[in-house]
C-alpha cells in the first residue's frame, strides 16, 4: 500500500466508532453470506450512481467522475460473483440493508435542491468509508491470506470513491457547509453504529 493511500485511509478514520473487532471472526465463519451481502453492495453502489447521474445531468464534473465508477463498480460486483462461483457458493437473494435505510433517515427532508444533493454526496462518501474500514478489517484480519489480499483490493478502491464524493460535493457546495454537515452525518454514523448488533452475515 503507498504512502498517500494510508492517508486516505487514515482520513477514513475519521469515522467515530471503529468496528467491533469481534466482527471479522464472525464474517469469517459466514463466507456465503459476506459475500453475497458483498455483491449486492457493489450492486447497489453502481446503480446509485446511475441514478445520481441521470438525476443531476447538468452536473458535468460529476457525471463525468461518476461515469468510470458505475463500470469499476460493476467489476466489483463481477468479482465477488466470479468469487462465489468459484468456492461453489451461490448469489443468495439481496437483504435488507438496515445499515444504508436507517443512514437515509438521516437525509434531510425539508432541505432545497442543494441540501439534498450534499446529502446524497454525503451518504455515498459515508457508505465508502465504512466499507473500506470493513473491507480493511477483512484485508487484516482473516486467516486466509488470497482472502485478505481480496479484500485489500476492495479497499483501496473504496478510499478512492470516499474521497472523490467528498471532492464532488465541495466542487458544488462551500467548503464550510460541506464540513460542517460532513460532521453531522459522522456523529449520527456513530450513534448508529452503536445501536447495532454485531453481525457477520453483513457488511455493514
Ligand atoms: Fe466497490
Ligand atoms: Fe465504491
Amino acid at each position: 500500500m503507498n504512502k498517500e493511500l494510508n492517508l486516505d485511509v487514515k482520513n477514513i478514520l475519521g469515522l467515530k466508532l471503529p468496528t467491533d473487532p469481534r466482527w471479522v471472526n464472525l464474517a469469517e465463519i459466514q463466507l456465503e453470506e459476506i459475500l453475497t451481502d458483498h455483491a449486492y453492495c457493489e450492486q447497489k453502489a453502481a446503480t446509485t450512481c446511475i441514478t445520481l447521474i441521470t438525476k443531476n445531468s447538468e452536473k458535468e464534473l460529476m457525471v463525468e467522475e461518476l461515469s468510470p465508477i458505475v463500470t469499476e463498480e460493476w467489476g466489483h460486483f463481477r468479482q465477488v460473483l466470479a468469487e462465489l462461483k468459484k468456492r461453489g457458493l451461490k448469489l443468495g437473494r439481496q437483504r435488507k440493508d438496515i445499515y444504508v435505510n436507517k443512514l437515509l433517515q438521516f437525509q434531510k427532508k425539508d432541505g432545497g435542491p442543494d441540501d439534498r444533493f450534499l446529502d446524497q454526496m454525503l451518504l455515498m462518501a459515508l457508505i465508502e468509508a465504512r466499507s473500506c474500514e470493513r473491507f480493511k478489517r477483512l484485508s487484516e484480519g482473516l486467516d486466509d491470506e488470497y482472502m485478505r489480499n481480496f479484500y485489500r483490493k476492495f479497499m483501496e478502491s473504496e478510499a478512492g470513491h470516499y474521497t472523490l464524493f467528498i471532492t464532488l460535493a465541495e466542487h458544488y457546495i462551500d467548503k464550510t457547509t460541506v464540513r460542517k454537515r460532513w460532521q453531522q452525518w459522522l456523529d449520527h454514523e456513530k450513534i448508529l453504529m452503536k445501536s447495532e448488533e454485531v453481525r457477520g452475515d453483513r457488511i455493514h
